[in-house]
């Protein structure tokens, strides 16, 4: 799903959002229940794929786990509606890049140490997932986050390995790496809300919103 580089958005006044972030926000990019409905399609799209493998969802964290949640909570609907159950894990590595609104260089891998528990002697069966809350050129810019996810990732040989991102942010570099699925291709813009954040704060907002100067202010560091 594209949105457009001139998309004003919802104003606030239409939903409701934390008394605390008043002032803070310009405007609903998108808003909570349209990335729980297109979650759910992308958990089907998945189902599709998957097979008869078992799937090891790989979670990106911090920003990734309400998007985890709910698209690990629409597969498990999904199969539960069908004639194969799936069996599930989940792990997490976390990621830590950005300082205010501003990136910084070294991105740095934590965590995933039991990831070679879950696929365990079974790995060339299961089908890997790694999800991001959002591909920007940090991610995929250089190409060196990935690289080193997937070098630490492939010694486990998973049969199938797949990534999957709620947002990919549009860059001047069109020919950037894409993930096999994604739920909004946004503008450039930071964006704050469903679990991304902005120094911390903005993870207890439910829709994804555009950030305004007094908020960036306001919380900066
Ligand atoms: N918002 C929050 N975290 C981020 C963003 C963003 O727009 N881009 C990369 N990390
Ligand atoms: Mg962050």
């Amino acid at each position: 799903m594209q949105i457009s580089d001139n998309w004003p958005g919802y104003s606030l006044d239409l939903f409701t959002y934390p008394q605390h972030y008043y002032g803070d926000l310009e405007y609903v990019l998108i808003p909570h229940g349209i990335i729980v409905d297109r979650t759910e399609r992308l958990a089907k799209d998945i189902m599709q794929d998957i097979g008869d493998n078992d799937i090891v969802v790989l979670c990106v964290l911090k920003g990734g786990y309400k998007f985890c949640a709910d698209l690990v909570e629409h597969i498990k609907n999904l199969s539960r509606n069908s004639e194969r159950f799936i069996s599930m894990k989940v792990d997490f590595v976390r990621l830590k890049s950005y300082h205010n609104d501003q990136s910084m260089q070294d991105m740095q891998i934590m965590g995933g140490d039991d990831l070679s528990k879950l696929t365990g002697k079974v790995s060339s069966l299961c089908f890997l997932l790694i999800l991001f809350f959002m591909f920007c050129k940090d991610i995929v810019g250089t190409g060196r986050t990935m690289k080193v996810l997937l070098n630490n990732i492939e010694k486990y040989k998973p049969k199938m390995i797949k990534v999957a991102s709620l947002l990919v942010k549009r860059t001047s570099r069109p020919d950037g790496y894409r993930p096999d699925y994604y739920g909004f291709e946004i503008p450039d813009l930071f964006v704050v809300g469903y679990a991304l954040d902005y120094n911390e704060h903005f993870r207890d907002l439910n829709h994804i919103c555009v950030i305004n100067d007094h908020g960036k202010a306001k919380y900066r560091v």
